[in-house]
């Protein structure tokens, strides 16, 4: 079947456009449309893309997506180039290195001592303030150019306060916690998974279509000035200090040692501690602090001899796989898990390990009563790293992937272009109990008291088979249930009557529509007003609304085109779940007068009136963006009692602060937008 000589033509201008676009932003940071009006016409080129594959091309827009490196970005040759450090891995290798610089400079010294972010070396180049380069370390003289993917990233400033030609060096890196919620959804999505939160920050960066890089949350450490004699400073500890002054992120966990068994106290500190931050450090970086006593000292090739990684060991144990467990999720895909020989591993037990899909059991050529080696993946996910083949017996068989959903028994599929198998019953109860979950989570109806074991137990004994039903439980069905006594059962009930008061986009999200997040149901409510503006709306009204693009449109068109879904909305109506739109909308804040209308703020310190999220919630409602971290971007910072550093960077950077009796002052007079 030939294509449509119409839809090849309004291929060929979407190229057109959203390559001038993606230029005109990134690249001369002179954009001439609104981002929405890029995503639109990116969304509609992903629509006609998937809908006539013969259509796409490998210069698409499009294709210089995924987690993949691509060779394609231009090479950068550093102006000097990025070394690496010479490896420490115990307490006598300190020690010796401390005796060859002291050696050197003829007296002690003292040292700064950096966490090792486990992330991307990057380069940031900067002329008359402006950010003008951004690089990969590469080979370490020739990297690749990253400038549009970087300039995504919130904490890297664009522009400097003070007009330096200076080029500065830093860890780009994913946390954790962005990590483990990225991969979630690629498996939910059927997706390969990251291997850890470093890989995931260079597949972000390493790419062509910025875009990507920035959904992916990624933030920066700068640790490091290429040519320190630019800043006029006379120490390390003094130019990170200057470095935080210029805006950039640098990292807080530093100390000043006066000798190396200070150091080995830092690092026997990390060694345990580094769990609980949410970001990976692979090490600890030993540095001379003075920068004439590190000139004295050199460098070799490849490193400086002013400096050494210590490198925790490799957090990794040994045990038994026992069985695989294959989990269907709420989407349908089914993933399997490693059940294994309890064994410690980085501070907690370990006995469950995610295999996340076929290609992975395949791939490692995972086996029942397989000895493996298990890591945790972004310091939180156990597993498997290798099997231990040697240790393998001579009855061993390769693993028989499983056939059919181990809950309701239909028949698994998998879809060309995913690595998960499906279940495609939406009638099969483990989706439907995982359906629930979703339903009560804290984003979606956030209702307290029904933990996934309850919500079995109700699905089992048929007290419910659709969300609408949890409406209709009653105390005596409640009482039937293990371990709910009578004030359980009133709670859960409060808890239940009150979320129906809940405002309509956290009943959006937590139907569960494909592809449909908390921050689109958000948009959508705001849009529309109530759930049958929203149901009566045709999949080209929903494609019109900013950010939200044809495959949402379509999903939620298709979701609320379902005869079960208009009888599950009916079902709300009649128990009176509300099903309006409670927040601001659009023309509402529009008419809102208020200091903190389209205003970035930071809130940092105690507060005593307001919670963190009471104040949020007034000034978003009030057309002001609240953000976490402060930089040349933020226009007040409101500091409550004990304020820190994002006070202090406030102060430097010369932006209005406020104190929390001001930033009340300034909610109670604005207008209101009841
Ligand atoms: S200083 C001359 N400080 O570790 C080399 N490096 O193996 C200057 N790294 O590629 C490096 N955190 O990407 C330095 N606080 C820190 C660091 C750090 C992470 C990385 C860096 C480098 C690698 C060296």
């Amino acid at each position: 079947m030939t294509v449509d000589r119409e839809i090849q033509k309004r291929v060929q201008t979407l190229h057109g456009l959203l390559n001038q676009w993606a230029s005109e932003y990134y690249e001369k940071d002179q954009p001439t449309v609104q981002d929405s009006e890029y995503d639109r016409h990116y969304a509609e080129l992903l629509e006609l893309e998937s809908l006539y594959p013969e259509l796409v091309t490998e210069d698409s827009i499009t294709q210089r997506v995924g987690g993949e490196t691509s060779s394609e970005l231009k090479k950068v040759t550093h102006t000097i180039p990025m070394l690496s450090l010479g490896n420490a891995f115990n307490q006598a290798d300190l020690i010796r290195f401390d005796e060859r610089v002291k050696k050197i400079v003829g007296h002690s010294l003292t040292y700064m001592v950096e966490l090792k972010i486990d992330g991307l070396a990057i380069n940031l180049r900067y002329v008359n303030g402006k950010l003008m380069q951004g690089s990969t370390r590469g080979d370490g003289t020739v990297g690749e150019d990253i400038t549009t993917n970087l300039k995504t990233i919130k904490d890297i400033p664009h522009q400097l306060p003070e007009p330096l030609n200076l080029e500065v060096r830093g860890e780009c890196y994913m946390s954790k916690q962005s990590f483990v919620t990225l991969n979630e959804t690629r498996e939910q999505d059927g997706e390969n998974v990251f291997a850890n939160p470093r890989n995931a920050a260079a597949g972000s960066l390493r790419q062509l279509n910025a875009d990507v890089t920035a959904k992916r949350n990624l933030s920066t450490f700068i640790y490091t000035v290429a040519q320190p004699e630019v800043l006029g400073m006379a120490t390390q500890e003094k130019a990170l200090h200057r470095l935080d002054d210029l805006g950039f992120h640098t990292n807080h966990e530093r100390k000043l040692c006066a000798n190396i068994s200070e150091v080995w106290d830092y690092i026997c500190y990390f060694t345990d501690k580094r769990h609980d931050l949410p970001y990976e450090i692979d090490g600890i970086v030993i540095k001379v602090n003075d920068f004439k006593q590190q000139n004295e000292i050199g460098f070799t090739v490849k490193a400086p001899r002013w400096a050494i990684a210590y490198k925790f060991p490799a957090e990794e144990a040994e045990t038994t796989i026992r069985s695989i467990e294959w989990t269907v999720g709420r989407t349908g895909v089914v993933t399997p898990t490693a059940v294994m020989d309890p064994v410690l591993l980085a501070g907690t037990t370990v006995s469950r390990a995610s295999l996340h899909n076929t290609d992975l059991i395949q791939e490692k050529d995972i086996r029942l009563e397989d000895v493996v080696m298990i890591h945790k993946a972004g310091d939180i996910i156990p597993e498997v790293t290798r099997v231990l083949v040697e240790k393998r017996t001579a009855t061993s068989e390769p693993y028989q992937m499983p056939s059919l959903c181990p809950t309701c028994q239909s028949a698994l599929e998998k879809i060309e272009s995913e690595v998960a198998l499906r279940c495609m019953n939406p009638m099969c109860p483990a989706q439907i109990k995982e359906g629930l979950n979703h339903f009560v989570s804290r984003q979606a109806m956030n209702i307290d008291g029904l933990g996934p074991k309850l919500l079995e137990q109700m699905y089992e004994r048929d007290l419910i088979r659709n969300v609408a039903d949890l409406y209709r439980l009653t105390e005596e069905e409640l009482l039937m249930l293990d371990k709910v006594k009578e004030k359980s059962a009133n709670n859960i009930l409060r808890a239940i009557e009150v979320s129906k008061e809940n405002s309509v986009e956290k009943l959006i999200f937590g139907l569960g529509i494909n592809h449909v997040g908390a921050k689109a149901a958000k948009i959508i409510s705001a849009h529309f007003g109530n759930i049958d503006q929203i149901m009566a709306a045709t999949k080209e009204e929903l494609n019109e609304i900013e950010t939200i693009g044809p495959i949402i449109a379509d999903s939620l068109e298709k979701y609320f085109e379902k005869i079960e879904t208009q009888q599950l909305i009916q079902s709300f109506k009649e128990l009176n779940v509300n099903l309006t739109y409670l927040g601001v909308t659009s023309a509402t804040l529009e008419s809102v007068e208020s200091p903190f209308k389209d205003k970035t703020v930071v809130l940092t310190g105690k507060l005593y009136d307001y919670t963190r999220t009471e104040a949020k919630e007034k000034i978003e409602r009030l057309g002001g963006k609240v953000t976490g971290s402060v930089s040349q971007k933020t226009d007040i910072v409101v500091a409550g009692e004990e304020a820190g550093s994002k006070l202090a960077k406030a102060e430097k950077l010369g932006i209005l602060v406020w104190n929390e009796k001001q930033m009340i002052t300034a909610i109670e007079n604005s207008s209101k937008v009841e």
